[in-house]
């Protein structure tokens, strides 16, 4: 679950421009008001950290707002800077004009600039304050304090979240409901949490993806990783790194094992970013990349020149004019097999992945087109007890979070895509009244929650009808 910190570099022109402009489509992109608002380091613990507090950073957008009487649209922010989420959530902007809604976004703590210490974030002393509970509390916290400053206390909250953030939403509202009316949480996978749901849809969708595509594109894959295997068996790692543009010749198995794992993650990148039009929300990326990738794939008779082409869609899409890739730089192993980024964020979320979060498993090449890269639970455990001196509790999550029948929650839309990758680990059905279940065809990762666009299918713009009719119902309700 990458978060898009690649991008740091394009930051902030949000500030100063109405719309951007990206290859031809425009996205629903406000100015916003940056602050940064006094937070506990420590939630729950009044001796550690004392009455010590951090910045955090929060946007927000008051110019529809129906002061002291409107809808509060808070977006629980992921792993990741906050202004890229506020770039790529259009959907809240779209609807918050007929709502007269004030809009929030507040960021998670230890991303972006919402570091709870001044140095040493990620040390031993530090690093345990990064959990699901804290990020909670700091919204709950947060959104009290903004209410009763802004004579909003009986404003009702909408919590929107994609991904993690999705999570993050769907959390808020079970364990605040008094401050929570109700959550839009598209595309996640809470099921993750579950320690006996299996974690092996991730890979599975990915192929099935490409095979949608077309079956040849898939054979072409295994085909390219076959012959890749081939080659490195014989020690050949000069021709390798030539077809795949390498700023440095592999040079032992270690490295190419390292390359497929390069390669792969461009894969998932693709899959979840299969949008209908152009995006630049991980990469610059063309409309439907997985079809891009495969004709890529097609085109090219040695396929391994294909597949580099493929990787090439996705890591020179980040950036666009790169000589060579260092592949070392642009992806890093970490707890998440589908990919932690890179960066001080990268470091963050492989804590999570390390602690309360277990991501799907690795590939098998028999479920999945990839090679056999396996992440099985012994390997986490080992990787996160060497890098992070701790052991995965993974049944806290089904202890203190929902649980897979969803018993206690409610007011909340979980929407997945069925392109999305993730969707594997959402809520697909419930006989929870409470709980709205939407399916998108033809939809990838968090498409709802961008803004409308002409190229938008049908079932998208379903969905985003009934979570606004959910909307006003919590907001009625909430009266
Ligand atoms: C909130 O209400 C108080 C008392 O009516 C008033 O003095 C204050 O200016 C209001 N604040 C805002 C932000 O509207
Ligand atoms: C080639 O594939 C086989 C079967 O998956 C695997 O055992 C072997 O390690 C691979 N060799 C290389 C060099 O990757
Ligand atoms: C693109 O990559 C090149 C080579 O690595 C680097 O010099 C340049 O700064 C990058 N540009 C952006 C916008 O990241
Ligand atoms: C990245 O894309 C640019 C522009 O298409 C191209 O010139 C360059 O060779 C590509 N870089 C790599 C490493 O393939």
């Amino acid at each position: 679950m990458a978060a898009p910190m690649q991008l740091v570099v394009v930051l902030n022109i949000v500030l100063s421009c109405v719309q951007t402009i990206v290859q031809g489509h425009s996205y629903n992109v406000p100015p916003y008001k940056e602050t940064y608002f006094d937070q506990f380091v420590d939630h729950f613990n009044f001796l550690s950290f004392g009455q010590q507090t951090f910045k955090q950073r929060v946007l927000t957008q008051d110019k529809w707002w129906k002061r002291s009487s409107g809808p509060i649209f808070f977006y629980t922010g992921n792993e990741g800077s906050i202004d890229e989420f506020w770039k790529n959530t259009g959907f809240v902007f779209d609807i918050a004009p007929e709502f007269g809604a004030l809009v929030v976004f507040a960021e998670h703590r230890f991303y972006g600039k919402s570091m709870p210490f001044p140095i040493d974030n990620f040390n031993s002393k530090h690093v345990g304050l990064l959990t699901i509970e804290q990020a909670l509390a700091d919204y709950a916290v947060l959104l009290t304090s903004l209410k009763k400053s802004l004579n909003a206390t009986g404003c009702p909250v909408i919590a929107f979240g994609g991904s993690y953030g999705g999570m993050l939403s769907a959390y808020m509202r079970y364990k605040y409901p008094g401050i929570i009316a109700g959550s839009i949480a598209s595309s996640a996978p809470i099921y993750l949490l579950d320690p006996n749901f299996p974690k092996t849809f991730f890979w599975k969708t990915v192929t099935k993806d490409f095979n949608d595509a077309s079956s040849k594109c898939v054979g072409k894959v295994r085909d390219a990783f076959g012959k890749m295997n081939t080659t490195a068996a014989k020690g050949d790692f000069s021709t390798i790194s030539s077809k795949f543009h390498l700023c440095n010749e592999l040079t032992n198995l270690d490295q190419y094992r390292h390359l497929l794992l390069w390669i792969r993650n461009a894969f998932g990148s693709l899959s979840m970013m299969d949008y209908p039009y152009p995006t630049d929300f991980l990469a610059n990326l063309p409309a439907y990349p997985v079809k891009e990738a495969c004709s890529y794939l097609m085109k090219e008779d040695d396929s391994v020149v294909g597949l580099s082409k493929v990787a090439g869609l996705f890591y020179n899409g980040t950036n666009g004019s790169l000589k060579c890739f260092d592949i070392f730089s642009e992806y890093i192993e970490c707890a998440d097999p589908t990919g932690c980024g890179t960066g001080a964020a990268g470091s963050a979320w492989d804590y999570q992945a390390c602690t309360e979060v277990r991501l799907p498993q690795g590939t098998d090449s028999t479920t999945d087109m990839f090679p056999v890269l396996p992440f099985t639970d012994e390997i986490r455990e080992k990787y996160c007890f060497k890098r992070w001196g701790v052991v995965p509790r993974d049944s806290w999550g089904n202890v203190q979070l929902i649980n897979l029948d969803l018993k206690g929650a409610s007011n909340i839309v979980f929407a997945n895509g069925n392109l999305d990758p993730w969707m594997g680990g959402g809520v697909l059905s419930t006989s929870n009244p409470g709980i709205k279940v939407i399916v998108i065809d033809g939809g990838a990762h968090h498409l709802d929650l961008r803004s409308a666009n002409p190229m938008d299918p049908a079932s998208v713009k379903q969905a985003r009808v009934v979570e606004k009719q959910q909307i006003q119902q919590w907001i009625n309700q909430w009266r």
